[in-house]
């Protein structure tokens, strides 16, 4: 299927149905986080029914005019009944304001979480607010002959997030999620460039750390009938469509085979200048898998980098940071590996770190903080031992091992509280 690159036009993606985004070639990092080779789209369409037209959503705003020129070519203002707003970053939302100062009739379709964000992006124009209205799944918008219904999956990737289905065309508008940042004229899947670098980086970077909500949306997506994807960024997938939900699948599915399901996994990642803190690391290792039930794997990241071990990650139970402290800092491998760790959802998984020192020791309580910061579990105070550790300061070490090993598997020890002693 050969088409036509895009010149200033809207494209027709199915009958009736335009694609009216913008093409941002030049882009090179989006979030400040996200490198973007060959730039982006931001992917906006126009739906229209025998009694109105909907909008599904915008914009950048620095590409409004591009977005209102395509969508002048295929609609009138006076026309616009509905507009869609299935995500609410700036990208897609930009230029919702001056649309809606252009077709101030318009209902807003959005999820419940979106309307509450709505305030704190929209600033306030002493207009007359346009009529909002909250939307979850099976909810639907009659277009005259054609119904949008909506699909409740947020978390692809903030809060207010939600699909749109097309229903009597198979059609499904999907925010970010099958997205990726790769701008391409030729605008569908069958005639752009390679791009599978690129929707998996951007799975990778943007909707892993939310795979379990991603694994909740594609339940909802995988019953469809669909013809076609349209999502906010990247090509329009309209060559087997069925292949991407497939391919998210397993992308969002646990990536390492768990031979031990019945039991819990901790992780100890350390790294030892004189040894000191691998021998912490070890008795810790050791106390942990002294009571049963908890699997304990050591690394020692001088021998590895940080990215090799981002799924181990994403599969432990329990994560423990042994550094030493080096100029009042815990060393660079442990901070790399840190932060390497937002692009999988650790949070609530168990924390603890340990640590040998000289002088003053703040590695463990840097670490700790930033443990916190990542949403970590830490319930066990970190170990500081100075220098080299002895066999009563192993044994303590092998008791923060058993400790942790007793929050994973439950068997926390209630601490008796004796009365008389607090009278
Ligand atoms: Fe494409 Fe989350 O914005």
């Amino acid at each position: 299927m050969a088409a036509a690159a895009i010149t200033d036009s809207a494209v027709e993606i199915a009958p009736g149905v335009h694609w009216v985004g913008a093409l941002d070639p030049h882009l090179r990092s989006f979030d400040i986080i996200l490198k973007t080779a060959n730039g982006t789209s931001y992917n906006s369409y126009v739906v229209r029914g025998d009694n109105g037209v909907a909008i599904i959503d915008t914009v950048k705003e620095n590409f409004a005019d591009d977005f209102f020129r395509r969508l002048e070519s295929v609609a009138e203002y006076e026309e616009i009944t509905t507009i869609v707003l299935n995500h609410l970053e700036p990208d897609h939302s930009g230029a919702l304001p001056e649309l809606l100062k252009r077709a101030p009739q318009a209902k807003v379709y959005l999820s419940s979480r979106a309307q509450m964000m709505l305030k704190a992006l929209l600033k306030p124009t002493g207009e007359k607010a346009p009529e909002y209205i909250p939307v979850t799944t099976d909810d639907e918008v009659d277009l005259g002959g054609r119904t949008l219904r909506f699909l409740h999956t947020p978390y692809l990737h903030w809060p207010d997030t939600q699909c749109t289905y097309l229903v009597e065309d198979g059609l499904l508008f999907t925010g970010d999620i099958f997205g990726c940042h790769f701008c391409d004229n030729r605008l569908f899947n069958d005639t752009v460039g390679d791009f599978r670098f690129s929707f998996e980086y951007y799975y990778a970077h943007i909707m892993r750390p939310f795979r379990e909500y991603v694994l909740d949306a594609i339940a909802l997506i995988e019953p469809l009938d669909i013809q076609l994807i349209a999502p906010a960024h990247g090509p329009v997938l309209r060559h087997k469509p069925r292949d991407y939900v497939h391919r998210y699948r397993e992308l969002a599915t646990p990536r390492l085979f768990n031979e031990a399901r019945s039991e819990k996994t901790l992780v100890v990642f350390y790294l030892s200048a004189y040894g000191n803190t691998r021998r912490m690391a070890e008795a810790l290792a050791a106390g942990a898998e002294s009571l049963g039930g908890v699997r304990v794997s050591l690394y020692d990241l001088e021998g590895g980098e940080a990215e090799i071990f981002t799924d181990l990650v994403e599969e432990a139970d329990g994560l423990a940071f042994g550094s030493p402290t080096i100029n009042a800092d815990a060393v660079k491998p442990i901070w790399d590996l840190l932060s390497s760790l937002t692009t999988v959802n650790i949070k609530g998984k168990l924390g603890a770190a340990f640590g040998s020192y000289g002088w003053s020791g703040e590695a463990v309580r840097l670490i700790e903080d930033r443990l916190r910061g990542l949403k970590l579990r830490d319930p066990v105070d970190g170990l500081r031992i100075k220098l080299v550790p002895d066999g009563s300061e192993l044994e303590q070490c092998r008791l923060l091992g058993e400790n942790l090993a007793r929050h994973l598997t439950g068997r926390i020890e209630h601490r008796e509280i004796d009365m008389a002693a607090l009278a």
